[in-house]
């Protein structure tokens, strides 16, 4: 009972933080990887509560939706705050969010099967038919092309490149979304990823023959 209370707690402040946005961490984004965490973590024997709340919580302190990565954690802190969890549970949310992101290449691996599981979600909605949708609309959101066979597809963008807008949708493929395959934590994640990775291969290979008037 207490359990179900703080999912939808947590479901209704998700809502009310994400509802309008529109860069690719919509409502329905969570929703998906939830569930993948859920599938994950019961193929696994890992803990379904955690796996859940971690997913629906992920992206609360993310930079692109806060001011500030400070004022990003303090949002998630305040909720958590406000809903009586055990310490152990609350430091174990709080460690899988903020060490699950890809940026932190040079943050420690995440340490628990329930965070590993909620990494592998949330990346395997990057790729596939759902990471060529997500890609192409956040690209248009931030007035990026969808490809510009002038720029070499380069896989060494810094973050301040990006944020000067001179990547593009297709560039994302080879810069992250092939990526992330290698990246998988579990086996179960891997399966999956397989199929989404061959794929996304397909659609490129498919784009650029008919980029070049082949097909
Ligand atoms: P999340 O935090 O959910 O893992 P990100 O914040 O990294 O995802 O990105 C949200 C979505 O936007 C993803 O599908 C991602 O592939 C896409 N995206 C992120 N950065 C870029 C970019 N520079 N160009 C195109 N798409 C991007
Ligand atoms: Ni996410």
């Amino acid at each position: 009972m207490e359990r179900t209370w703080i999912l939808q707690e947590a479901e209704a402040f998700v809502r009310q933080e994400l509802g309008g946005d529109s860069s690719g961490h919509d409502v329905w984004h969570i929703e998906r990887v939830r569930r993948m965490a859920e599938r994950i973590a019961r193929v696994e024997g890992a803990d379904v509560f955690v796996c859940s709340l971690a997913a629906l919580l992920h992206d609360i302190p993310d930079e692109k939706l806060n001011e500030s990565p400070e004022a990003g954690m303090k949002k998630l802190t305040n909720w958590l705050d406000a809903h009586d969890l055990d310490a152990d549970t609350r430091a174990h949310l709080l460690e899988i969010i903020t060490t699950m992101s890809f940026k932190g290449g040079n943050r420690p691996p995440v340490r628990t099967l329930e965070g590993r599981i909620v990494q592998d979600a949330d990346r395997l909605d990057a790729i596939g038919a759902l990471g060529i949708a997500r890609t192409f609309a956040y690209s248009g959101a931030k007035g990026q092309l969808s490809h510009d066979p002038t720029l070499p597809l380069r896989t060494d963008m810094t973050a301040d490149e990006y944020r000067k807008g001179k990547s593009t949708a297709v560039n994302h493929f080879y810069e992250k979304l092939l990526l992330l395959k290698a990246l998988m934590n579990t086996d179960a994640a891997k399966q999956i990823a397989e199929e989404r990775h061959r794929y996304m291969e397909e659609f490129l290979e498919r784009f650029h023959a008919e980029w070049e008037g082949q097909m």
